[in-house]
């Protein structure tokens, strides 16, 4: 595992899109599994500003999402599909139909499930998988204690995690759904390169558990360790506790 420190966020930033931009340059129908949450904003700002310059070029490239929330009516602005499309696809002007994501409405979750996982398979895997992580350690919605070999499925979050993403819902926690589909640990250790950046000192405690700490399923970022091609981007107040 490779861990790069970085001034702040928007270094960071710059820095992910970059290593896109040269994954893009190589692989231009490269499929890029994003996620959602604040920390990878100033990705997609700067690799958008990199395709208004001229130096990426997108126009073939494949997104994919890596979790979303069950049961959002059709169209909620904080559906992680709308997040997706309004964040990286629409800046990026990429075709929606170049965008694959699991269906969070299905009235079989269990089967859109299964059909995402394999649909992620069938379209050549994913090359490379920006990461977020959860002041508890979860990567996508793989909370505490996931299965280091899941796959894609339904999960209950953590009363912490609602928690924490209540900012999305008017600071009203009861607006949170309780259930999610993820990519499971297995599914996103399949990809070829995982990218985790975190930013802020609330991320320093998990950053430090899951880079330094034994692998171990209660804190699922660990499991990146496991992989041959991970890089982990901190900024200084997430790596304060390295
Ligand atoms: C959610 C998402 C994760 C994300 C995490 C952290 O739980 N499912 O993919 O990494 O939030 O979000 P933030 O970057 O806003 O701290």
């Amino acid at each position: 595992m490779e861990v790069v420190i970085v001034p702040d966020a928007q270094a960071g930033g710059r820095l992910v899109a970059d290593a896109i931009a040269r994954l893009l340059r190589r692989k231009p129908e490269a499929l890029l599994g994003v996620a959602t949450g604040s920390t990878p904003l100033p990705v997609y700002q700067a690799l958008t500003g990199l395709v208004r310059s001229g130096d990426a070029d997108v126009s073939r490239a494949r997104i994919a999402q890596l979790d979303e929330y069950v049961g959002l009516p059709a169209g909620h602005p904080e559906s992680y599909r709308a997040v997706v499309l309004r964040e990286v696809v629409e800046p990026l002007g990429l075709d929606p139909s170049a965008f694959l994501g699991p269906d969070g409405s299905a009235a079989d979750v269990q089967a859109a499930c299964e059909e995402y996982d394999r649909a992620l398979k069938d379209a050549g895997g994913v090359d490379l998988q920006l990461l977020g992580i959860g002041t508890d350690g979860h990567i996508g919605f793989n909370e505490p204690c996931s299965s280091l070999a899941s796959r894609t499925r339904i999960k209950t979050l953590t009363e912490q995690t609602r928690v924490d993403n209540a900012r999305f819902f008017d600071d009203d926690i009861a607006q949170v759904p309780h259930h999610v589909i993820t990519q499971g640990i297995g599914t996103i250790l399949e990809a070829r390169h995982l990218v985790l950046l975190a930013t802020g000192e609330n991320k320093a405690e998990a950053v430090a558990q899951s880079v330094e700490g034994p692998v171990a399923s209660l804190v699922p970022a660990s499991a990146l360790q496991l992989h041959p091609h991970a890089t982990v981007v901190v900024d200084e107040a997430a790596a304060s506790k390295l």
